[in-house]
């Protein structure tokens, strides 16, 4: 099962990245890609710099990542409640070339944040409006508090009802 996962974040130290490439990895027999949305830059998104130059290349990369998947696995960074800049914008241009942003494809949302709300906001914005962008969710988790819960140095997640969480959502992706 081909597995692409991304933080929906360009910090060079992205804790959704890491979570959303842990996440796949646990997914029985995965053969996981991660993206760094880095990689997708495109000048700030307006209808008029759209008339200027059109579909980006990088947007339609972008989806092509996506229709190459069997399943996506998106961990949201929260900014002031919601979507980080970065991911909205390459989001907005993805989804000029086609609402289905996420091609009906089985998706797990994630969401983490330093603090003990876990970035449920973002989660929230972005669980209730996947229906628009023909998003198939079968799970989403917030994790809080990512730093006590996280073991940076193996790369994983430390508290045990926490995994056996995280375990259990990414699993609805091969049920
Ligand atoms: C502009 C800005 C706004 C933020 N707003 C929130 C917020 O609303 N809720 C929250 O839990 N964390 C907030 N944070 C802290 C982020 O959760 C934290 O920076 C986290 O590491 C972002 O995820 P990332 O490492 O994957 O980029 C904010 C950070 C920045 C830079």
């Amino acid at each position: 099962m081909k597995i692409l996962a991304f933080g929906a974040s360009n910090s060079s130290t992205s804790i959704n990245k890491a979570l959303a490439g842990y996440a796949a990895s646990l997914v029985d027999g995965a053969n996981v890609e991660v993206l760094d949305l880095n990689d997708f830059e495109l000048p700030m998104f307006s209808e008029d710099r759209e008339k200027e130059i059109g579909q980006p290349k990088l947007a339609q990369n972008f989806l092509a990542k996506i229709q190459c998947a069997d399943a996506i696995v998106v961990s949201f960074a929260e900014h002031n409640g919601t979507y980080s800049v970065a991911f909205k914008n390459i989001f907005d241009w993805a989804s000029r070339i086609t609402r289905d942003v996420y091609q009906s494809k089985p998706v797990v949302f994630l969401a983490t944040s330093p603090g003990p709300g876990g970035a449920q906001n973002v989660l929230k914005v972005a669980t209730e409006s996947a229906r628009f962008f023909a998003a198939d969710v079968k799970g989403s988790l917030s994790i809080p508090s990512f730093y006590d819960n996280f073991d940076m140095e193996s790369q994983q997640l430390s508290d045990q009802g926490l995994q056996q969480a995280l375990q259990n959502t990414v699993n609805t992706l091969t049920n």
